[in-house]
């Protein structure tokens, strides 16, 4: 039986999100309905409300989400009902191009759920990264529930679902950070922070924190950061990242903000033959202008970070076994819990720079 159950809309662009009844249906051969225990609120469900994602209003926000699995469909094997789970939008195919070439974290035809959620008068909803997760119940496909411990506490475990995932991937998988390393972080949201935390994890030795934000620079120190630079306080980031680290830049610089500005500091804060990991995300407007030559002659690897390079099944089991283990501080990223009415203000509270994330509790 098709249930109803309350779930966040945006409706139209721009317009405040809204709190309606949406129609979940009877799962598909491997589809699964999940219990939504907590889901956090991303920057990418603030770009969906505003159009800065697609058109395909009306959207089902939320993406960040740990929950219960309820129900199963017949051809379901990969979890049963009961599991606990934190839910992920790369469940990999394992027949494309990347994913036989053994590079299934460039996976680029993943799962998601055979059948659309809808309103109650049938209009389709677009569930926001194929989740939709601000819902009491919502359907994913079964490669998208990744079972953890369950002894940690969801609104923490649902952080590993897109942004601290994002930025501890940015970190270790793409980036590479190992022992001894230095590293830069510039900008300390979420993302930023969590690269932070994935280079102290990684063992990197220095992690340089940028951030305009004093109380982003403080947070930063918490979470590992053995420096930070004001960006609004020094004439030059790219030299006071150098200062830092002997003269030399950091073998790793990762752009968790995604602006021209932010990318040319992050590409000359390195050390010769270094890293830029870009894991912001720039609009399509923005625009680079550089002297060729200098990347000849910096050398080094220009990467970008999508999703932190993870593979679900491989990483969420084991952030959380180090989360529980006290290795790893990922519930220092829960600013606040919400309910599901309070999503608008906390996008204002995003929009602020006042949260590092909100978790909606259901
Ligand atoms: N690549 C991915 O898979 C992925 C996944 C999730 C999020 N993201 C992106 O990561 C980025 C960061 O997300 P977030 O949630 O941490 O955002 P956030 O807004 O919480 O953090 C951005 C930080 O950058 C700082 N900042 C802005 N401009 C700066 C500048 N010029 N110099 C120094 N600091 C500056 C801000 O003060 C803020 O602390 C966003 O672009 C987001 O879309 C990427
Ligand atoms: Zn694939
Ligand atoms: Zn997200």
């Amino acid at each position: 039986m098709p249930t109803v159950v309350k779930g966040v809309i945006s409706r139209t662009k721009n317009a405040p999100t809204e709190l309606v009844d949406i129609v979940i249906p009877e799962p598909g051969a491997n589809d699964v309905v999940v219990k939504v225990s907590t889901c956090g609120v991303c920057h990418t469900d603030l770009a969906y409300a505003t159009g800065g994602i697609n058109d395909e209003y009306p959207f089902l926000l939320g993406h960040e989400a740990a929950g219960i699995v309820e129900s199963v469909g017949e051809a379901v094997t990969h979890v049963e009902v009961g599991d606990y789970v934190v839910l992920n939008w790369r469940a990999v195919c394992g027949e494309c191009r990347a994913c036989k070439r053994g590079r299934p974290w460039y996976c680029f035809d993943t799962f998601n759920a055979s059948k659309p959620m809808t309103l109650t008068d049938g209009t389709e909803l677009s569930p926001a990264l194929g989740i939709g997760a601000f819902a009491e119940k919502t359907l994913v496909h079964e490669g998208q529930c990744t079972k953890v411990d369950p002894d940690a506490d969801p609104a923490v475990a649902c952080l590993l679902g897109c942004g601290v995932m994002a930025g501890l991937g940015a970190a270790m998988n793409t980036g590479n950070v190992g022992r001894g390393d230095s590293v830069a972080v510039i900008g300390c949201g979420g993302v930023g922070d969590a690269a932070i935390a994935g280079a102290k994890l990684a063992g990197a030795t220095t992690i340089v924190a940028v951030d305009r934000d004093p109380n982003k620079l403080a947070w930063a120190t918490d979470l590992g950061a053995t420096h930070t630079v004001d960006a609004s306080a020094v004439a030059d980031v790219a030299e006071a990242i150098k200062e830092l680290t002997d003269g030399f830049g950091a073998d790793v610089v990762i752009d968790a903000v995604g602006r021209p500005e932010t990318y040319q500091t992050a590409f000359y804060a390195r050390d010769l033959a270094g890293t830029v990991v870009l894991v912001g995300v720039p609009t399509p407007e923005m625009r680079l202008e550089m002297p060729l030559v200098d990347f000849f002659s910096h050398g080094g690897s220009l990467k970008s970070s999508w999703y932190g390079d993870c593979l679900p099944e491989r990483d969420f089991p084991m952030l959380i076994d180090l989360f529980l283990q006290g290795r790893l501080p990922l519930d220092k990223f829960v600013t606040e819990r919400i309910g599901i009415d309070g999503v608008n203000e906390a996008f204002k509270a995003m929009e602020e720079g006042r949260v590092l994330r909100s978790v909606v509790e259901l």
